[in-house]
């Protein structure tokens, strides 16, 4: 019998999920069951999934089409709750990055599985090139980098964008742990398996902003393992160069949204192609539980970790005016020469308050408790 697929959170990101929907539906592996959302969602000419059923309530949809399979692509502070509801009715999940809002959350979420699969959105997951890097072993310190603009429209297209709270609730948004999110997800993975599991004890952090929003558009992490290796990002939302963003081990260096490759030794990068889709692996694996899951929730708990001491820090601080100019596209400012800071922090381990960058402040450290079991 077909597997049948639905989709809770249509609009937004959703599309990416529609669009896949699409391209399975017609590769005859799956029936949409349904779509959900709050919001009115126009039909699109790349997925129209003729056919399917709509509703605005994820209850209704989940009882009335009783799908197999629900994809949750809504935003993080609703996932948990939908989540629940999805494995009472008895469907697997995959379910958008970032999984949930803290390790509690993640406790909840792990517990209330029942048996049902689990996949979690991190797509860079299914890298080959990431395959690669991993099974290089790779030593050294692990430096992130990344370096994009994006303006004030960014901060409007949904309600939880740049904010930290939404009536009353905390939200999950910022340059790491939103649009860089997969770069730390990937560093996090590559870091176990440059060692010993990392297993991240302190987190030192600064977060800046550039414009009127309660998060950070530049942020940077030091992050220190039980073992004393050290992971340290540093990305941008606010750069007049762009860096497509690197995660650095020693001498190899990923370039994790393109997968391109350099292992030590190499001369140049060079292409990996190959991305494993997280719903047709979920799909493979429901069908045969020895093709094993590329994003299980376990894999993700030091991200989640790591989200929730960065969202619960002191607010962002402000770059002043003085160190900005104007985006020559308009729509917000840019910080000169932060293309050049961020490679520095990465490779140095370094952060700006500990170079004399201007307008850098202390930094904030946290202790990070243990994780959860894998
Ligand atoms: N994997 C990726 O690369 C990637 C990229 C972008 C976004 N995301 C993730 O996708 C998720 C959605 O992000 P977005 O930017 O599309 O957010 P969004 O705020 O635009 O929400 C997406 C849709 O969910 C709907 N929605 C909200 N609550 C709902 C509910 N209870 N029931 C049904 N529909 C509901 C909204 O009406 C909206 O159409 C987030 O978790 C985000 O982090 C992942």
């Amino acid at each position: 019998m077909t597997t049948r697929v639905a989709l809770i959170g249509a609009g937004g990101h959703g599309l990416s999920h529609r669009r896949t929907l699409q391209r399975l539906l017609d590769a005859g592996r799956i029936e949409v069951a349904g779509l959900c959302d709050r919001q009115p969602v126009a039909a699109h000419p790349d997925a129209p999934l003729d056919g399917a059923p709509f509703f605005t309530d994820h209850t209704e949809l989940l009882s009335v089409t009783r799908p197999d399979v629900v994809v949750i692509c809504t935003p993080p502070h609703t996932h948990l709750a939908l989540a629940l509801d999805v494995f009472a009715a008895g469907a697997d999940l995959l379910l958008e990055k970032p999984p949930v809002m803290s390790l509690a959350e993640h406790e909840k979420l792990a517990s209330s599985c029942g048996g049902r699969i689990l996949q979690i959105g991190f797509q860079a997951l299914g890298s080959v090139a990431l395959a690669e890097l991993c099974a290089a072993e790779p030593s050294g310190e692990i430096g992130v980098t990344g370096a994009w603009w994006r303006p004030d429209t960014y901060y409007q297209r949904a309600p939880w964008a740049g904010k930290r709270l939404v009536d009353g609730r905390p939200v999950l948004d910022g340059a790491l742990v939103n649009p860089f999110a997969h770069a730390l997800m990937q560093a996090l993975v590559v870091a176990d398996a440059a060692g010993p599991e990392f297993r991240p004890v302190t987190l030192e952090l600064e977060r800046y902003r550039t414009r009127a929003i309660e998060t950070d558009d530049t942020t940077f992490l030091r992050l220190t393992g039980a073992d004393g290796r050290r992971i340290t990002a540093a990305v941008t939302l606010a750069s007049p160069v762009f860096i497509a963003g690197e995660i650095r081990v020693g001498e190899a260096v990923l370039e994790y949204p393109t997968d391109r490759l350099r292992l030590p030794g190499e001369p140049d990068f060079r292409h990996v192609p190959g991305r494993a889709g997280l719903l047709e692996n979920l799909l493979d694996h429901r069908r045969d539980r020895t093709v094993p899951l590329l994003a299980p929730l376990s894999r993700t708990a030091g991200f989640t970790a790591v989200a929730e001491a960065i969202v619960a820090s002191p607010a962002p601080e402000e770059i002043g005016p003085e160190w900005l100019t104007p985006h020559p596209d308009g729509g917000g400012s840019v910080i000169a020469g932060i293309d050049s800071l961020v490679r520095e922090v990465a490779d140095t381990g370094r952060l700006p308050s500990e170079t004399g960058v201007p307008w850098a402040r202390p930094g904030h450290r946290v202790a990070l408790g243990a994780l959860p079991a894998h």
